[in-house]
């Protein structure tokens, strides 16, 4: 098996991990998820998730990969032989993530032609669901919607003809292509809308902090949620990447780069998003809130709007816009794919080839579900229930199978403190055996509550 795959160099993997990072959940998630948690409050929990679970359990994931060389079941398995299920969960989890992650890019796609003529007229929403999506009722499936479906495939298509080339000519040239261009396009979008009028006031809005809200679990919850998911730790991602690294590797330094790089991008994200919903409130006379919805709605409905009202070169902002979405989108995609793709080989003995064609094809197969008149309902649904249920608890059963079940964090701690001029102390050790554990698990516990009461 030693002749594993391996990054080209230390900035391809910085690229490919980062590119896993930054996705759909920092430009239009983490906005909206902030907004509704106590605006400038939330940074207080979100920078917390960061620094006492984000970045820790991403520093523990690179040191596994690293360390034991192998997709997420075999590392699991390599670490201690009962445990290889936990790997098996994050990568079911991550094909789930997979069938509709691609979906909302092909829609960025064809939101990015859109954008040019603006032809999503003026009902932006109506536009959104009806003619766009013509999602109709919830329980009856129709046919395939032309509109969703070939963007979808040419989602496809991009992402497994970079699976199918590998790790070094496949993943990590794409992402020294995806990442560079998104940091230049989104630079120009969040510019563009800081410079708008109202901008100020839409600033205002997210950032003034509701501080009563930090007793309130949901609020915690959320932080926890969007920490984990933006940093696509707990889903096998990162354990998968870290394992093409070379011997020689500072992985306590490059997690470091990776949490802090995304966390940046999410700030942009929000403080573009919130000059931009400032500016289309102030110019059509109505309040934040109006426009502050929920994710699908705020990209493909509220966007829109904004764009249709935008002074001048608005469809080349839209246009930009939508396709930063894309790419932001992409390098994700091709991260969670190569969780099963590597399982797959491993676990079978196959080829990458057969791997891709297989887990990917099954993947896009499914995929096309949602591509259908109806399918958006069976989207919201799912996309709720591998939320909760895969991130939290995939979460909490691996820091509890590390910390104490298996007890591996020391050995884990000299692996990683061996490579890296930076030392885990106990800050680390606290932080994964006490800290995260508790936290997760009280919050799993209360929204149960919540949820069944
Ligand atoms: N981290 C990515 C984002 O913020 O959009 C999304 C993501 C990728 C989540 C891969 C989960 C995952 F398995
Ligand atoms: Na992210």
């Amino acid at each position: 098996m030693e002749n594993r795959s391996q990054w080209g160099t230390r900035a391809g993997f910085i690229l490919a991990a980062v590119g896993s990072a930054i996705g759909l959940g920092n430009i239009w998630r983490f906005p909206y998820v902030a907004y509704d948690n106590g605006g400038g409050a939330f940074f207080l929990p979100y920078l917390i998730a960061l620094f006492t679970a984000g970045i820790p359990i991403l520093i523990m994931e690179f040191t596994m990969g690293h360390k034991l060389r192998g997709s997420a079941p075999l590392t699991f398995s390599r670490l201690n032989k009962k445990s290889e299920f936990v790997g098996w969960f994050q990568v079911f989890v991550s094909f789930g993530i997979s069938t509709y992650y691609a979906v909302i890019i092909g829609w960025a796609i064809a939101y990015s032609v859109f954008a040019f003529n603006l032809s999503w007229g003026s009902e932006t929403g109506a536009f959104l669901m009806g003619d766009y999506l013509q999602a109709g009722d919830p329980g009856k499936f129709g046919s395939f919607v032309p509109g969703v479906l070939i963007p979808l495939l040419i989602v496809w298509a991009v992402v497994l003809s970079v699976l199918f080339k590998g790790v070094k000519k496949g993943i990590e040239a794409a992402n020294k292509i995806f990442i560079p261009t998104l940091v230049v396009l989104f630079l120009i979008i969040v510019i563009r809308a800081v410079t708008l009028e109202g901008a100020a006031q839409g600033l205002n809005a997210f950032f003034q902090p509701s501080w009563s809200v930090l007793g309130d679990p949901t609020v915690w919850t959320a932080a926890y949620t969007q920490i984990f998911f933006s940093l696509s730790i707990c889903f096998a991602i990162m354990i998968t990447y870290s394992s093409y690294l070379p011997k020689k590797s500072d992985i306590t330094n490059n997690a470091f780069i990776t949490g802090l790089s995304n966390s940046g991008f999410e700030l942009l994200a929000g403080i573009g998003v919130f000059s931009a919903i400032g500016f289309v409130a102030v110019s059509t006379g109505t309040g934040i809130a109006d426009f502050a919805g929920d994710g699908v709605g705020l990209a493909f409905a509220i966007f829109p709007q904004i764009i249709n009202q935008m002074p001048f070169l608005n469809g080349l902002f839209g246009f930009l816009f939508f396709a930063s979405l894309v790419l932001a989108g992409l390098s994700s995609l091709i991260s969670i794919c190569e969780t099963y793709i590597a399982a797959f080989q491993e676990k079978f003995n196959i080829s990458r080839t057969k791997a891709v064609a297989f887990g990917g094809g099954l993947s896009a197969l499914i995929s096309l579900v949602y591509a259908t008149q109806g399918g958006v309902h069976f989207l919201t649904a799912v996309d709720r229930y591998v939320l909760t249920v895969g991130v939290g608890l995939g979460g909490l059963i691996e820091v509890i199978l590390i910390a104490w079940a298996i007890k591996k964090v020391k050995e884990l701690q000299s692996h990683a403190n061996g490579l890296s001029q930076i030392r885990l102390g106990s800050w680390w050790t606290i932080c994964l055996t006490i800290i995260t554990p508790i936290l997760l698990g009280y919050m799993i516990v209360l929204q149960l509550i919540n949820d069944f009461t």
